[in-house]
């Protein structure tokens, strides 16, 4: 079934640095296929993609945090000696268990609390920028200045974390993304599994801790809703969730602010236009979640049979969904690798997926979104990317933002 014409390599750094091109041609040619490298079925039309998320019953989500290198025995062992305990409780779970703990986790997670957040965004991203105007000279890279950590900062005011462990955690998102998403070899998944453990240990000492002196914080909050009764969330299950929203709730908005930082600085005249126009800026962050999403697939395992865009797929096939394409189906987005703020239909995206594993962030995706842009348009309204630079991407099949980006001004 694989077209040797088509060699599909997502862990390859021309396909990294501009994946659409090798969207397009799937699109036309091989909408599904499997690809006997990565063992999977790779789906790239919008209407395919839909299905997919839409059936939990035939797409189960078990194997979305599987490893592609097989975990292998040295590794198993790393994690036994440090704990690691993380359960299935979201992205990777499917009936019963993620229908109760998506509906308390849900339920914490109130707009209430993400509304609070908002007077503290605003500071934050105040406070962020300030320094960058102050600069001598008039470039920086905005990665390492303002989206790298912010967003980290950001759940980490949700979750009631210490933001001195900032640092820690972001340096091992990358080592949980490249374990879980890209292709480590054997030697390096050990090393990788020693970071997740160190990260591990972290969610669970937090969560004992909010245990002993519950605050207010969402962390807090799951405990008390709790009330000791592990038939509504266990303490497995809530060090799970911190540890899952850990990576979820920055590693994507750092990954989504710097795409769409790019996407905008491509041409100043869309930076200007935010500037002169703060208004647009909703409008164009649902056309940059659309246009270069930092959530480019998700998997899924089949649990009967099915047909998916003409091919038969077994009960227990593996299933690469990939989202970007999905933004980028000429079928369903006219001119899709256009960037259009008055498109009135960027919403369709599939950015924040679909159905019951619906991204529980997406509020707060698109207030701090809305918030960060609104501020850098408004103190840096003349800014533009600086020439002759290449950008790097972490080698994996889900997270995409460049991870260095300079702009001048
Ligand atoms: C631009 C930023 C973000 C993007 C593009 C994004 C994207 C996604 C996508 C595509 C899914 C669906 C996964 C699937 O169907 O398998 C998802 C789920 C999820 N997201 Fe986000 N996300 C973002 C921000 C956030 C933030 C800020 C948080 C936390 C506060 C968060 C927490 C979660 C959680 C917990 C799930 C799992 C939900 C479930 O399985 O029921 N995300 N996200």
């Amino acid at each position: 079934m694989t077209c040797p014409m088509h060699a599909f390599d997502p862990f390859d750094k021309g396909y990294l640095a501009d994946p659409y091109a090798v969207y397009a041609r799937l699109h036309a040619d091989q909408p599904v296929f499997f690809s006997e490298e990565l063992g999977y079925w790779v789906v790239s039309r919008y209407d395919d993609i839909k299905q997919v998320l839409r059936d939990a019953q035939s797409y189960a989500s078990r194997n979305a945090t599987d490893p592609f290198t097989p975990v292998s025995a040295e590794t198993a062992a790393v994690f036994r000696a440090g704990g690691y305990a993380m359960q299935r409780v979201l992205l990777n779970a499917d009936a019963p268990v993620h229908p109760r703990v998506r509906r308390n986790v849900a339920a914490a997670f109130t707009p209430q609390r993400v509304a609070q957040l908002a007077p503290r965004i605003e500071a934050l991203v105040a406070r962020t920028i300030a320094p960058i105007i102050a600069l001598p000279v008039r470039e920086v890279d905005i990665v390492q200045a303002l989206t790298y950590a912010l967003p980290a900062e950001v759940i980490f005011l949700l979750i009631g974390m210490d933001a001195d462990d900032v640092p820690a955690i972001k340096a091992g998102s990358e080592s949980r993304v490249v374990f879980t998403w890209g292709k480590p070899t054997a030697e390096q998944q050990v090393a990788l599994a020693h970071d997740m453990v160190d990260f591990w240990q972290r969610a669970a000492a937090f969560v004992s801790k909010r245990v002993e002196e519950p605050r207010d914080d969402y962390t807090s909050d799951l405990i008390r809703l709790r009330n000791g009764d592990d038939a509504v969330l266990s303490l497995g299950e809530i060090t799970s969730v911190v540890f899952g929203l850990l990576l979820a709730g920055h590693e994507t908005t750092t990954g989504f602010l710097t795409n769409a930082i790019v996407q905008l600085l491509r041409d100043p005249a869309r930076w200007q236009a935010l500037a002169a126009d703060p208004t647009g800026i909703p409008a164009a962050i649902e056309e940059l979640l659309r246009l270069d999403t930092s959530v480019m697939a998700m998997r899924r395992v089949t649990t009967v049979d099915v047909t998916l865009g003409g091919q038969h797929i077994a009960a227990g096939s593996n299933i690469l969904a990939l989202i970007g394409a999905a933004n980028h189906d000429p079928a369903h987005f006219v001119e899709p690798d256009f960037y259009d703020p008055t498109r009135s239909d960027a919403r369709d995206h599939l950015s924040f997926g679909y159905g019951t594993h619906y991204c529980i962030g997406a509020p707060l995706a698109r207030l701090e979104a809305q918030i960060v842009l609104r501020q850098l348009v408004q103190a840096l309204p003349t800014a533009h990317g600086a020439p002759d630079q290449t950008m790097e991407y972490l080698p994996n099949t889900s997270f995409r933002g460049a991870r260095s980006v300079r702009i001048r001004w």
